[in-house]
């Protein structure tokens, strides 16, 4: 029943729906369809139909896991060659993923959080340092560039016992330029017709190959690392090394680890990476809302030089400034959803078993029926712990849904908030007045080209 769901007016032969697309900007482009097209349309591209669903009734009946559940398609299908049946891209009926979901959850427990946590604090030192520097010298910071050194340390030093030396590089690591190569890859596949990505992508391919060689010997090496050096404190690597399942005693395959220790070293900073890098955006921009989070540090911290585990979790306007930026830029900005079995959506679109829907979460984070018709303001007051009650469920989704939502979305929220904090209680930080956000797009969001000014408040007595 495709026909009754809208599409753009003008199609071009073979093609499809690809006038006045961004190349680049694929999210966002679709994002302006949505807004002409209203909350559900589809999109044809080189013969094939493409659904998008991002109304807030429509998303609601999609997170029903009796009958949908992820589809692993577009960006992530197009990640298998780098990931396999690693955790994010496995398929829903690959053994390997239960097995790794029931080894690894544990890695995410409250207790392993609060081990994490000395870890964070101590990366987010050489954070500071590095700001320090900066401002002593008179620069302004790269902020997507220090929040993924930040991010990137932080997963690799407290799951694999690793340590990039991001601060001490000035380019970014290769790890990260190979694993950037490989996401922006992964994108482009989608806005080429399938059968001639191997010759319009001729080069890009081999780079992309280069890419992914680059990525397994550097996980090799970590892993070989750690064999030689037997066990670490029980961190990821670990479990994936040496934990059996509980139930089955079975254990994760060589080759498996390996694409496990790739999805979570991309997986668990790049998108954190971005969280912080807009957050810092919009408080840069709001003074006032800075100003509150500054006050709530001051006061829930005093004048602890290092701030435990439980003082950041009590930290809750920061935690709803970070919230509201993964509102409006949520930066892992889509997910697949498809039927189980024949079923109608919303009692109004029928859905063969196998049919599948990408659910543009920016969108759906500015539902005005659910948001209101100022969904594009920042204002972390939209997630008082009221405001949420009131709001239907299912309508704020950055961490996907059901059993294949994020399953280091605690993680990402605690070293985050922790370091959010760490950087209002040590600068003002000030916007370059001429900046104009910019949203790179590399299957993940990110606030392109931001810089801030910094100035060091005065020293903790
Ligand atoms: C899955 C977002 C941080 C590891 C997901 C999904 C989303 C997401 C939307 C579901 C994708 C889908 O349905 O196809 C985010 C965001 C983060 C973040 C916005 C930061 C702000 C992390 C961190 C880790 C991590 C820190 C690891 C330490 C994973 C893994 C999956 C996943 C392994 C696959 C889970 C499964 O299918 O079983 N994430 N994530 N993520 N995320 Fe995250």
């Amino acid at each position: 029943e495709l026909r009754r769901i809208p599409r753009p007016p003008h199609r071009v032969p073979l093609l499809g729906d690809v006038l006045g697309v961004d190349r680049h900007r694929p999210l966002q482009d679709s994002m302006r369809f949505a807004r002409e097209l209203g909350p559900i349309f589809r999109r044809r591209a080189f013969g094939k139909e493409f659904v998008f669903v991002w109304g807030a009734r429509l998303v609601a009946d999609l997170a029903d896991e009796s009958r949908f559940a992820k589809h692993v398609g577009l960006g992530v299908a197009n990640l298998r060659p780098v990931a396999g049946d690693g955790l994010f891209t496995a398929y829903n009926h690959e053994p390997n993923w239960q097995l790794a979901h029931d080894v690894l959850a544990p890695g995410f427990s409250r207790e392993a959080m609060e081990g994490y946590h000395g870890m964070m604090l101590s990366v987010a030192d050489r954070l500071t340092d590095h700001w320090d520097r900066h401002l002593a010298a008179g620069r302004t910071v790269d902020v997507p560039g220090d929040m993924t050194r930040l991010t990137l340390e932080t997963i690799a030093r407290t799951g694999f016992g690793h340590d990039f030396g991001s601060f001490e590089r000035d380019r970014p690591h290769p790890f990260v330029t190979a694993m950037v190569g490989t996401l922006a890859y992964a994108q482009r596949l989608n806005s080429v017709p399938g059968p001639l990505a191997p010759l319009l992508l001729r080069t890009a391919a081999r780079r992309n190959a280069a890419d992914i060689a680059h990525l397994n010997r550097t996980v090799d090496g970590l892993v070989a690392a750690r064999r030689r050096s037997g066990g670490g404190e029980g961190d990821l690597l670990d479990r994936m090394l040496a934990t059996a399942h509980p139930r089955t005693g079975e254990k994760l395959s060589p080759e498996n680890v390996r694409k496990q220790v790739i999805t979570f070293l991309v997986a668990g900073h790049e998108t954190t990476s971005g969280a912080l890098s807009f957050a810092l955006h919009h408080l840069a921009r709001h003074p006032e809302i800075a100003a509150r989070a500054r006050a709530e540090v001051a006061q829930v911290w005093g004048d602890t030089p290092r701030p435990g585990y439980d003082q950041v979790a009590r930290l809750r306007y920061v935690r709803r400034v970070l919230d509201e930026s993964l509102r409006l830029w949520p930066t892992a900005p889509a997910f697949a959803r498809e039927a189980r079995r024949d079923t109608v959506l919303a009692g109004d679109h029928p859905m063969r078993r196998g049919a599948w829907t990408l659910v543009l979460t920016p969108m759906l984070h500015r539902e005005p029926e659910v948001w209101g018709e100022d969904a594009e303001r920042f204002d972390p007051d939209r997630f008082t712990p009221a405001a949420v009650r009131a709001r239907p469920p299912h309508t704020f989704k950055p961490f996907g849904t059901g059993a294949r939502a994020c399953i280091g979305r605690q993680f990402a929220l605690h070293e985050a908030t922790l370091v959010l904090g760490l950087l209002l209680r040590r600068y003002d930080l000030h916007a370059d007045p001429g900046y104009r956000l910019s949203v790179a797009e590399r299957l993940t969001l990110m606030p392109e080209g931001l810089r801030l000014r910094l100035e060091r408040r005065p020293a903790l007595t």
